[in-house]
């Protein structure tokens, strides 16, 4: 069976912990991990992407491999070749593949058929690869994460907390998320993680919530596969990431977003470009945090 990453909740904490320790070793020494000659990655994208195509892409090569990068509308997908079929065409040619696509179904349509890895790029329920870069920026910034209190803010029917949750579970930290009544994580992924023993508490009290965090996370309010509307914005706006709710936070807590950022909707620019912004440098980890995970699937790792 390949080795897919598709949802971090499937791999032992021990597997997560070595790949953010490998990130940060290659990191720290890019040149060292040219270990993917002739080895080439696609990525399938049926939504638009800045990150995710261009580290991938710049992350793939630097480690040696090549890419193809594709469109669901250009490829015969579009016109109605199975998800199954593409996959099992994809693994006579290249060696890894990424996929970016509305439901999580069609991801494990694809792994099941694939007899090389398949990696999750984003799907409408979650996004692992963004939550690897994002628990690779707090260790690096706090030195920890499991004893760090890890505030969300805004939509909690959103695919970077749904990854989140899995990463709070493998990693320890307490993650509190502040959401309107309207907007709540799904029931069952709650019920999976105080199964698993998961710090997870839900309040709609945004001040509250954020009262000594470490690390305030939010994204936007209307991601690509939701709908906006003017109650939307209504009922998100009280728990927007300004200067007066930081205040309530640690005095070194860290901000951050997957990007791309809505500044003025679930953040204020006094907030994205402070010193306590870590955006940036969770956006170029998304390349450190892919390389390990790329190795670890085309089985490069010693673990
Ligand atoms: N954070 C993230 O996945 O960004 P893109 O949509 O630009 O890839
Ligand atoms: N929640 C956002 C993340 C974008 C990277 C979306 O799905 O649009």
């Amino acid at each position: 069976m390949p080795r897919h990453f598709l949802e971090l909740a499937d791999h032992p904490a021990s597997t997560l912990w070595s790949l953010v320790a490998l990130a940060r070793e290659i990191k720290k020494n890019p040149s060292a991990y040219r270990t993917l000659e002739g080895q080439t990655l696609a990525l399938i994208f049926e939504k638009p992407s800045t990150r995710t195509r261009v580290s991938f892409e710049v992350g793939m090569r630097e480690l040696g491999g090549e890419v193809v990068t594709l469109t669901g509308a250009e490829m015969q997908l579009g016109r109605g070749e199975t998800l199954a079929d593409t996959a099992r065409v994809m693994s006579r040619y290249v060696h890894a593949l990424m996929v970016r696509t509305n439901d999580p179904t069609k991801l494990d349509q694809m792994a099941g058929a694939a007899t090389i890895p398949v990696i999750n790029g984003l799907t409408d329920r979650s996004h692992p690869c963004q939550v690897m870069a994002d628990v690779l920026t707090v260790v690096e910034r706090k030195g920890d994460i499991s004893s760090q209190k890890i505030v969300w803010l805004g939509d909690g029917d959103n695919n970077i907390l749904y990854s989140w949750v899995h990463a709070a579970v493998a990693f320890g930290p307490a993650l509190t998320i502040a959401c309107p009544p309207q907007f709540m994580p799904k029931k069952d992924l709650l019920a999976w993680s105080r199964q698993m023993g998961g710090k997870i508490t839900v309040t709609d009290d945004a001040a509250a919530a954020t009262k000594d965090a470490d690390v305030v996370i939010t994204d936007t309010w209307v991601s690509m596969h939701q709908t906006d509307s003017p109650q939307r914005y209504e009922t998100l706006m009280p728990y927007q990431v300004n200067r007066a709710l930081m205040a309530h936070a640690k005095s070194d807590a860290m901000f951050m977003h997957c990007l791309p950022a809505h500044r003025g909707e679930e953040v204020t620019d006094d907030v994205m470009d402070s010193a306590q912004s870590a955006v940036w440098d969770e956006a170029e980890n998304r390349k450190h945090a892919q390389k390990a995970v790329l190795l670890w699937c085309l089985g490069k790792t010693e673990f």
